[in-house]
């Protein structure tokens, strides 16, 4: 079986929430595999820039000028090898000649051709032998911030994740029940609300941060008693995009708090609500209120997505200054699966735990879900309804069904 990468192919094609992005198909000598790029609506400042000045264009031409004619040749079963060919003929370190979308498309694209080729499941290639454990799925159930028009409730990302579940599908289908069940109080409490969801298939009520929680715990507690497995809480603050280079905006709610009182309101959530999970509780670049939230809540994920940007030397010193107990690792962020790898084994020297995540726009691809396997992440933040991220959640099923009783499901 030959895994040498004989040709290439880059496409535009759409998200789910119709941004344009780039599709790649790699051709071995005995097999093929395709990936796509995701897209991100409330980026890190600090993450590879997705497109080339010139936008797609320019990234589809970068990468018949500089990538195709490149990596033909290269061993697509060494991924150290492709990924590094694209930071070579990339030359910036950010990928901003030839675009992040590019990069990640060729890097996953490879993996899947190499996996294609060899006749094993893409977690096996990546992950290895030991690779059988599947991660909880964490999901959006309601939306605000930025995915929201800035006209639901102030923070981004209201979610479930089940605790104990015996297997994948309980899991699976108890984030599906929390997100219909939500539905009964939300237009309890939003008597206009028609049924809109948002980029992430989250319901997008008119509602406050606090009814939002309310309405999940209650849904949660509903359907834990129901089907007999723990629901816990999180919550995507988002805070950069709240950051107003001073305060942090609510503009619903109509108030401003300053970094000591953002830090006092997120450890309120977290004691009220008993949060299990927090993500981005303070803008990019505030690793010490990070470290200080983490101090007094070490037994909960507090999570860094803006923070780290899925990248090694950010995680590196937020693992100095204990700023976290979790990293979000979205490999587009950073634009090569070596580099993602390479931020997982970061934070798991300083004892994180490993949550692996989607964009707010994706694609129907289920890459995400053998990535979320082969790095060992406890924890996938995938979504719960729409194409996109069911393809994630249904692909999570199916390998659950492939590893069978040698499965296991990860718990925090
Ligand atoms: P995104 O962000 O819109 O950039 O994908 C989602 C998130 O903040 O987790
Ligand atoms: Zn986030």
């Amino acid at each position: 079986m030959d895994t040498t990468i004989e040709e290439l192919l880059a496409r535009r094609i759409l998200t789910g929430r119709g941004d344009q992005t780039i599709e790649v198909e790699v051709y071995t000598a005995d097999g093929f595999g395709k990936a796509a790029a995701p897209a991100g609506a409330s980026k890190g400042k600090h993450e590879v820039a997705f497109l080339p000045e010139g936008g797609i264009d320019a990234a589809l031409s970068a990468f018949e000028r500089l990538v195709s004619p490149e990596l033909a040749g290269v061993d697509a079963a060494e991924q150290y090898a492709v990924d590094g060919k694209l930071e070579e003929v990339d030359g910036t370190g950010r990928f901003e000649r030839i675009g992040g979308a590019v990069a990640i498309a060729v890097s996953m694209a490879a993996a899947r051709a190499a996996a294609n080729t060899l006749g094993i499941p893409l977690f096996r290639h990546l992950g290895g032998a030991p690779a059988r454990t599947l991660p909880l799925p964490l999901g959006n159930a309601i939306g605000g911030g930025k995915h929201s028009r800035g006209l639901g409730p102030d923070l981004q990302e209201f979610l479930v994740i089940p605790l104990n579940p015996p297997d994948i599908a309980t899991a699976v289908l108890a984030n599906l029940e929390v997100h219909k069940r939500a539905l009964k109080y939300i237009v309890k409490a939003d008597p206009h609300f028609t049924g809109g969801k948002n980029d992430e298939g989250a319901w997008t009520p008119r509602i406050s941060a606090e009814t939002a929680l309310k309405i999940l715990k209650e849904s949660a507690a509903e359907v834990s008693k129901e089907i007999g497995v723990e629901i816990g809480l999180g919550v995507d603050a988002a805070a950069s995009s709240l950051w107003n280079g001073s305060k942090y905006v609510y503009q619903n709610e109509g108030k401003e708090r300053g970094p000591r009182e953002q830090l006092e309101y997120m450890a309120r959530l977290l004691d009220e609500f008993g949060l299990v999970y927090l993500e981005d509780p303070f803008h990019e670049d505030d690793f010490q209120s990070f470290a200080e939230l983490t101090s007094r809540f070490k037994d909960r994920l507090i999570v860094g997505d803006d923070l780290y940007v899925t990248n090694a030397a950010r995680i590196e010193r937020g693992g100095r200054e204990g700023a976290t107990t979790a990293a979000l690792i979205k490999p587009d962020q950073t634009g090569t699966l070596t580099r993602a790898h390479e931020a997982v084994k970061t934070a798991r020297r300083y004892g994180m735990r490993i949550v692996v995540s989607h964009r707010s726009g994706d694609t129907e691809y289920d890459t995400l879900a053998h990535i979320a396997v082969a790095f060992g992440a406890e924890v996938i933040k995938t979504g719960i309804v729409g194409g996109e991220r069911t393809a994630k959640l249904n692909e999570l099923i199916r390998i659950g069904d492939y590893l069978g009783k040698w499965g296991r499901i990860s718990s925090l």
